[in-house]
């Protein structure tokens, strides 16, 4: 009898859904895991939802949804880092999603205040040191402009789009004068002119070329857990601080999706993004790249666990990020961060 009464139960719900949901919808996501296709596979065992993947680089994807106008079939538009997002906000590309279940979910500093998009997963921008030659560690991203630091810190480009984000939220606090003053103290203390990616920076730690870098915690937690290399083998040697623990917190920033301005299947888009942050999700969402969930609870994988606990800037709102683009790109030109 079971099997026929499973049978039944999946039928009517698959029945109860089939009014409501087109059974399709268009996700444009500049994130690839492998890992995520058994979360989509997931929803559209839950939902009858199927979901069409569109992958790309944001800017790329920005441009085919503005290319397409009104006939774009992007129904979510997924992205990493608030700055990405915002672009796609700033381009009108996005509208306002309605959901309980979201509004319940994600902390209202994660979200867009009108809510045109919401955080899916958190990372956090901190500071990394070798533990053998640093004796005192900056304790704040203000710090690492102090001149007891010359010569010492690694960072990447100011085209990084995380450094952008991390700036403007140094300009929200801080005010555009200081920020300027800052960026010019984290140049002078440069160990080296800006390259490669955050991996690259912790990997100066471990070579000796840097004694402090500015890293995403995930390039981290990567490193401890597989091997990644010119990191893992020294990783013990690299110690961190969560920054500005006894101020606003340490810097976070967001994978981060909202729906389509044209979404054709605007129903199965909130489907997919309530989905996306419900507990059965989270942990796996948030594992497949070392990062924090969203939704309060959920624990993150071992060795993300294993970083410990630490304060995150829960009163930058993130969405203020995308306020203060121009006048950080400004400032990094005007101080020559490459
Ligand atoms: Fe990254």
């Amino acid at each position: 009898m079971t099997p026929i009464k499973t049978l039944l139960g999946a039928t009517a719900l698959m029945a109860l859904a089939a009014p409501a949901f087109a059974q399709e919808v268009n996700l444009y996501s500049s994130r690839h895991y492998d890992s995520d296709d058994a979360l989509y596979t997931a929803f559209t065992e839950a939902t009858g939802i199927k979901v069409n993947r569109i992958e790309a680089e944001a800017n790329e994807l920005i441009q085919r949804m503005k290319a397409e106008g009104a006939n774009s079939p992007a129904d979510v538009f997924m992205t990493v880092d608030v700055g990405n997002i915002g672009r796609a906000e700033a381009e009108g590309l996005l509208q306002p999603f309605a959901s309980d279940i979201i509004e319940a979910n994600v902390p209202a500093h994660l979200r867009h205040p009108d809510n045109l998009w919401t955080g899916l997963s958190q990372r956090a921008r901190i500071i990394f040191y070798a533990r053998d030659r640093v004796e005192n560690p900056p304790q704040t991203y203000e710090a690492l402009a102090d001149p007891a630091y010359r010569g010492q810190i690694c960072i990447r480009s100011s085209s990084n789009v995380y450094n952008q984000s991390l700036m403007a939220s140094i300009i929200e606090n801080n005010g555009e004068a200081a920020a300027r003053d800052w960026a010019e103290g984290v140049v002078a203390n440069m160990a080296r002119p800006p390259q490669g990616g955050d991996t690259d920076q912790l990997r100066g730690l471990v070579s000796g070329e840097c004694d402090i870098a500015v890293a995403n915690t995930y390039y981290f937690a990567r490193g401890l857990a597989s091997e990644v290399s010119g990191l893992s083998s020294g990783i013990d040697g690299i110690g961190w601080v969560w920054p500005n623990q006894d101020g606003r917190g340490a810097h976070v920033n967001l994978v981060a999706a909202g729906i389509a301005a044209r979404a054709p299947n605007k129903a199965e888009a909130t489907a997919l993004l309530e989905f996306l942050v419900g507990e059965a999700a989270q942990k796996q969402f948030a594992e497949a790249n070392n990062e924090y969930p969203v939704l309060a609870g959920v624990a993150p994988d071992a060795h993300v666990t294993a970083m410990g606990d630490f304060k995150p800037d829960t009163e930058t709102p993130t969405a203020s990020f995308r306020d203060h683009v121009v006048a950080a790109q400004t400032i990094f030109n005007a101080v020559g961060w490459d």
